[in-house]
C-alpha cells in the first residue's frame, strides 16, 4: 500500500531547522525555528528548571498514570498566571485547566472540542497566522476563514478591517486570537484595541480561542496578559491554550494547558467533562514531568523569583537585538527602512525579504527564514548580527 504514497512536503518550519542541522557552514545562522537563544547562541537550560529536576529526581515516587486533566496543582499555577492571584473568575468556579502536550496540544484539543460540540462552527485566524495552525485545525476537522491582520505595506496593525470582519463573523464561530507576540508578525494590539475586540466578539457572540504562547516575551507577565482581561471582563465564554514551550525554555518537554472560562461554574464543570472525552481519545493522558517542572518552580518563591529574572533576562536580549539589528541595516544604507522591528514584540518580526530572497539568504550565506520572510530575532546574536545585517543588504 505504501508504495502508492506521494512525499509530504517538509513543514514550513521545523523542515528549514532540519536543513539548518544538516549544514556544515560554521557560521550559518538559524532565524527560522521560534526557540531562543543566549549571547553564545545556546539555547539554556534555565537556572530555576535545573534545581527543579534536581528536586523532582530525588522525592518522584512513582510513575503511574495522571488524571486526564493533568496534575490539579498545575491547573492552579497555569490559572494565576492567566488571570492573577485571587480573580473572582477563578473563586466563583467559572475556569477549568488541562494540562496538555504543548501549545500544539492544547490547541488539537480545543479543536476537537468544537468539532464535536458545535460541527457547524468555523475557526476565524488572521491573515497571516502561524503556520501550524491551519494544519491542526484542518487535521480536527474545522473549517477555517480568516480576518485581515497584518498591513504588509506599512507593517502596522489593519485594525478597522480586522474589527469590521469580527463584526461580520455570524455568531456561534470561533475566533482565533494571539494573546501577545503576534507569531508571524510581532504586531500586537494596544489596549484600547483589545478592548474593542472583546466588545465586538461579545456582542457577536463568538467564541475566542486565545494562543498564549510567549506570555512574559512582550512586555511582563501580567502586562502580556491585558487581551485576556478585556475577553474575561465580558463574561462570555473563552477558551485558551498556553504553553510553556518558550518562557521556561521547556521546548522539548511538551508543556501547555488548555483553560476553559464559561459564565457560570456548572457549563464549566460541563465543558470540562467534554474537554476531558476529547483528551481520552487522542493521547489519553498527558505526560508528567515538564509540567511537575512548571509546578515545582511556581510553588516556592525562590524559584519563582530566579524564573522571572531569567525571564526578563530572555526579554530584554531580544528587545536589545532588536535595536541592534535596526540600527546596523540603518548603516549599511540599502534604502529599506527596518525601524518597525523595534515597535515589535516577541520572538518574530516580518522582514519584508521576498522568498527568492530568502532562498539567496540560505543558499549564499546559509542564513536560514521562513519562506514567508518571518525572522526569529531570538535567534541573532551580537557575534552573527552583523554578518546577516552584510548578508541581508547584499540581497536587497
Ligand atoms: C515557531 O513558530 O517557530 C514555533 O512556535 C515553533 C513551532 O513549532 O513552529
Amino acid at each position: 500500500m505504501f508504495e502508492t504514497l506521494q512525499s509530504a512536503p517538509p513543514d514550513a518550519i521545523l523542515g528549514l531547522n532540519e536543513a539548518y542541522k544538516g549544514d556544515p557552514n560554521p557560521d550559518k545562522i538559524n532565524l527560522s525555528v521560534g526557540v531562543y537563544k543566549d549571547a553564545d547562541g545556546k539555547t539554556p537550560i534555565l537556572e530555576c528548571v535545573k534545581e527543579a529536576e534536581k528536586r523532582l529526581l530525588d522525592a518522584e515516587s512513582t510513575k503511574s498514570y495522571l488524571s486526564i486533566d493533568g496534575a490539579p496543582e498545575y491547573g492552579q499555577h497555569v490559572q494565576e498566571l492567566l488571570f492573577g492571584a485571587d480573580a473572582n473568575i477563578v473563586a466563583d468556579g467559572r475556569v477549568a485547566t488541562v494540562q496538555a502536550p504543548g501549545g500544539t496540544g492544547a490547541l488539537r484539543v480545543a479543536a476537537d472540542f468544537v468539532v464535536s460540540m458545535f460541527p457547524s462552527a468555523r475557526i476565524w485566524c488572521s491573515q497571516p497566522t502561524w503556520a501550524n495552525h491551519p494544519n491542526i485545525f484542518q487535521a480536527a476537522g474545522l473549517n477555517q476563514e480568516s480576518y485581515p491582520y497584518t498591513d504588509v505595506a506599512t507593517n502596522e496593525l489593519k485594525f478597522d478591517e480586522m474589527l469590521l470582519a469580527l463584526q461580520n463573523v455570524p455568531a456561534g464561530n470561533v475566533v482565533l486570537l494571539h494573546a501577545c507576540c503576534h507569531n508571524p508578525s510581532g504586531i500586537d494590539p494596544n489596549h484600547e484595541q483589545w478592548q474593542q475586540i472583546s466588545k465586538v466578539i461579545a456582542d457577536r457572540q463568538l467564541l475566542p480561542l486565545v494562543d498564549f504562547a510567549y506570555q512574559g516575551f512582550g512586555d511582563g507577565l501580567r502586562e502580556d496578559a491585558r487581551g485576556i482581561a478585556e475577553l474575561c471582563r465580558t463574561g462570555g465564554d473563552l477558551l485558551i491554550s498556553s504553553s510553556f514551550s518558550k518562557n521556561f525554555g521547556l521546548y522539548r518537554e511538551r508543556v501547555g494547558a488548555l483553560t476553559v472560562v464559561s459564565q457560570d461554574a456548572k457549563a464549566t464543570k460541563t465543558a470540562l467533562s467534554q474537554i476531558k472525552r476529547c483528551i481520552r481519545a487522542n493521547y489519553s493522558n498527558p505526560p508528567a514531568h515538564g509540567a511537575a517542572i512548571v509546578n515545582v518552580v511556581l510553588s516556592d518563591a525562590k524559584l519563582r523569583s530566579t524564573w522571572e529574572q531569567e525571564l526578563a533576562t530572555m526579554r530584554k536580549r531580544i528587545h536589545r537585538m532588536r535595536t541592534r539589528f535596526v540600527e546596523i541595516m540603518k548603516e549599511k544604507e540599502c534604502g529599506r527602512d527596518f525601524s518597525f522591528i523595534t515597535r515589535q514584540r516577541g520572538m518574530f518580526s516580518f522582514s519584508g525579504l521576498t522568498p527568492e530572497q530568502v532562498d539567496e539568504l540560505r543558499e549564499t550565506y546559509s542564513i536560514y527564514i521562513v519562506r514567508s520572510g518571518r525572522i526569529n530575532v531570538a535567534g541573532m546574536t551580537e557575534s552573527n548580527v552583523e554578518r546577516l545585517c552584510d548578508a541581508i543588504a547584499s540581497v536587497l
